[in-house]
């Protein structure tokens, strides 16, 4: 079982059990970093999902505190909860049989040497398999500009914590964004700077002053399907940023986590416009195929290389699970998987679109404009008593995420917004969550004090 599973797994046990009592504040990130022997992002991991289920909370330049009336959400019923707040695929999905044939396949070719340490910057072939695989997304580059990583998460951790070329130390972020890492960059005390990222884009004068005054080391950036506003980069703003990238030596750290969910095919990445000098390029195989696998890819410029791999050294990956990875890709049963998930999604997708048409008429609910991925963003007004919103969408079995934990604590220029995501909600039931968040918020809009 992963890490996080038995570390999630034993703190709720211990809530449960009143080890820790209600309103009692949880130990510190780095405290329990220390007593689980794990990395910091991992309690991390743990305690955003035990608050997404509500059994603690946290309160900003404090820490967590247990629920006073913590749910045994593990056990709760899920039959008829309405859970708009995973991204991680639906387990009926999961494709576990052919994932088995995959294990099985890899033991049988690779024999002993699947149970040794392996190659740091990953295994020879799945590195050589990338290649094309990559290419596919006009992310053109050599294998030996190519690392396995334990996922995009591994890789967040070593760009931000090595040097690089152009000396500086301050990472810019889009406001809002990846909240993990966010909170990942706050327990590691990193100067962070933010810059707002609308539905409708970013100001890109905005963030061309950003890089020609910022001490910027680099710009991490979601190009598609935004975490949480679930919006793409226009043509343009994916050619501009990867122009600003090399005028003002500031890298970009793309983070193409949802890249195989992409319906639009015509869609390159700001790795497409700059490939040799200044982007970092992200890939994760969490989206498509399960978390628990652990894998993602980055893709170097040469100049990065040596400093990445110093770095990488302490931190493996798995090789069981990337001899896994290359069988899924070389058998094509990765290319049909993704049919199947976008299909799906796309599905999803298109009834959120008609249900937030049907409910919206009075506009009270400004939605972000996507037809594929998970996410969208439902804008409210700013009126709105977002915990009690949230409460009484939960008394309803509709579990929501708030916009809140996306930004920066410092960071005031807020919107207020809730983040739908359709990963774990199937169509029959899109129409009945919509509708009850509609009923909440105009309710809360025509009656702020109830
Ligand atoms: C924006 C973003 N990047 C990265 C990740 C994590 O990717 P991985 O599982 O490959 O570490 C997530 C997970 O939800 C995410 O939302």
């Amino acid at each position: 079982m992963k890490k996080y599973l038995s570390i999630l797994s034993d703190m709720e046990q211990k809530i449960m059990g009143g080890v820790y009592s209600p309103g009692q504040k949880l130990p510190s990130v780095r405290n329990a970093a220390k007593t689980y022997e794990c990395s910091i992002s991992t309690i991390i991991r743990a305690y955003a999902e035990l608050e997404k289920h509500h059994a603690i909370y946290s309160i900003a330049q404090s820490g967590y505190y247990v629920v006073q009336k913590p749910v045994d959400w593990q056990n709760k019923k899920e039959d008829n909860l309405i859970d708009f707040t995973s991204a991680s695929p639906d387990p009926s999905v999961f494709p576990y049989l052919d994932f088995q044939h995959c294990i099985n396949k890899a033991i049988d070719t690779y024999k002993h040497q699947l149970f040794t340490y392996g190659d740091s910057l990953g295994l020879d072939r799945l590195r050589q398999t990338l290649v094309s695989h990559l290419a596919g997304d006009q992310v053109f580059a050599k294998a030996e500009r190519i690392v396995v990583t334990s996922g995009i998460q591994q890789a967040l951790e070593i760009l931000t914590k090595m040097p690089f070329p152009n000396g500086k130390s301050v990472i810019l972020v889009e406001q809002p964004s990846y909240d993990i890492y966010l909170q990942f960059l706050a327990a590691e005390g990193v100067v962070v700077r933010g810059i707002a990222r609308m539905a409708t884009g970013i100001n890109l004068r905005e963030l061309e002053a950003e890089f020609r005054n910022g001490e910027i080391k680099f710009f991490y950036t979601m190009s598609r399907y935004h975490n949480p506003l679930g919006t793409s980069y226009s043509i343009e703003e994916r050619k501009v940023i990867a122009n600003l990238a090399s005028k003002y030596n500031v890298y970009i750290v793309e983070d193409d986590y949802m890249a195989d969910l992409g319906e639009d095919r015509d869609f390159d990445p700001i790795y497409a416009y700059n490939s040799t000098s200044h982007i970092v390029y992200l890939k994760s195989f969490s989206k498509i195929i399960f978390p628990g696998l652990r894998l993602g890819a980055t893709v170097l410029p040469e100049q990065l290389l040596e400093t990445f791999h110093s770095y990488k050294r302490y931190a493996d990956t798995s090789l069981l699970s990337q001899a896994s990875l290359e069988v899924y890709i070389k058998n094509g049963m990765y290319e049909r998987h993704k049919h199947k998930i976008c299909k799906q999604y796309y599905e999803r997708m298109h009834a959120l679109n008609e249900a937030v048409e049907h409910y919206n008429g009075e506009g009270l609910i400004r939605v972000s404009d996507v037809s594929s991925g998970v996410y969208m963003q439902f804008k409210l007004p700013q009126t709105i008593n977002l915990e009690r919103l949230m409460k009484r969408l939960s008394e309803r079995n509709v579990n929501v995420v708030s916009g809140k934990g996306f930004y920066l604590p410092n960071y005031l220029v807020r919107e207020k917004f809730l983040r739908i995501s359709i990963a774990r909600v199937q169509s029959k039931h899109i129409d009945e969550g919509v509708k009850a968040i509609f009923e909440e918020v105009k309710r809360g809009y025509s009656d702020p004090q109830s």
